[in-house]
């Protein structure tokens, strides 16, 4: 076969079928990412590269590795990657857009019901024993119902949750970098500034890509902006929230709840502080992980990284240079 590539995880089979019938794959082994020295060693080896979001594919590493022909990353997001430097070096980079929207629509909906009903302090209530009778005043929580759902970032993501928003018949507002005219027309969204979706609503979803611009976005002062009561939920990337601002944050009742799919660090170690908190919750970056989604983004990475061996235009690039400056 001629192409080489290197795969930094195992994926489904039915995609790992898909690209062994096409060229000569080897698959890292491990259930934890390749270390730096081993993407060193191995990148510059072969023709393609698939990689996950905890591959750090940096410059360095772009620019050893002379026989790289595509990047094909298995997320939408794509914040591991240098992307100037891969468009610099003509290598094309794929990613895995839409095929996961939903099934993080649907996860962002499960953690504001978890956080808005305290599921896991009943859980753990009901199992330790505690559950004695009917108590009218135990475990209050808020109403989702009726809320206003603050989305900050109205990508396609932050389209699905508003959309299921308003099944719950929620009242809808959002920041954007630039106003979404489709929000606002199909889903009712109110264009609001960043201040005031954080002053006003009762859930902050959040659904920005990571980046210059949003590394920090909730900090300190945002968090003092937000309501006493306000639920922080976040399924995009764990370094968009200054976690030691939200730990004071939670634990001085500055805001309600915070239920986070993504954290930073990532993973959060086991001995971390957020953990203890009871007015928390933390899943472990599960957005995408339906038997589903999951499937479809492999098979996807896969479209692309063949796409991009062929020297085709991939069929979701989130770099795509220009064929004829690419040697
Ligand atoms: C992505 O695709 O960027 C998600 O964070 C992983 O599902």
């Amino acid at each position: 076969m001629p192409y080489s590539v290197f795969v930094t995880r195992h994926l489904t089979q039915e995609a790992e079928e898909k690209l062994d019938g096409f060229c000569q794959a080897e698959y890292w082994p491990e259930d934890t990412p390749p270390s730096y020295d081993v993407l060193l060693e191995k990148t510059p080896t072969v023709d393609g590269l698939v990689c996950l979001l905890t591959d750090r594919i940096d410059e360095n590493l772009i620019n050893q590795a002379k026989n790289l022909k595509v990047i094909s990353q298995v997320a939408v997001g794509v914040d591991n990657i240098d992307l100037e430097a891969a468009a610099q070096a003509g290598i094309p980079v794929g990613h895995t857009p839409d095929l996961l929207t939903d099934a993080t629509a649907d996860l962002a909906i499960a953690l504001i019901m978890a956080a808005a009903r305290r599921l896991s302090e009943a859980i753990t209530y009901t199992a330790e024993g505690r559950w004695k009778t009917w108590e009218l005043t135990t475990l209050l929580g808020a109403d989702v119902h009726g809320a206003t759902l603050g989305i900050l970032g109205m990508g396609r993501i932050g389209q699905a949750v508003a959309q299921r928003g308003l099944g719950f018949n929620m009242d809808i507002m959002y920041y954007n970098r630039s106003r979404v005219p489709e929000a606002e027309t199909e889903l009712g969204a109110e264009y609001v500034t960043l201040t005031e979706l954080l002053q006003q609503a009762d859930i902050v979803s959040l659904h920005v890509p990571l980046n210059d611009a949003t590394r920090g976005m909730i900090g300190r002062d945002e968090l003092a902006l937000m309501k006493p009561n306000a639920i922080l939920v976040n399924t995009a990337r764990g370094e968009v929230v200054d976690t030691e601002a939200l730990v004071n944050a939670l634990n001085s009742g500055q805001i309600g709840y915070a239920a986070l799919d993504v954290t930073d660090p990532e993973p959060l170690p086991p001995d971390h502080e957020l953990y203890q908190l009871p007015n928390a919750i933390i899943t472990p970056h599960i957005g995408s992980a339906t038997r589903t989604a999951r499937n479809n983004i492999s098979l996807l990475a896969v479209e692309n990284l063949i796409a991009g061996l062929e020297g085709r235009p991939l069929p979701a690039a989130a770099v795509q240079p220009d064929q004829d400056n690419h040697d």
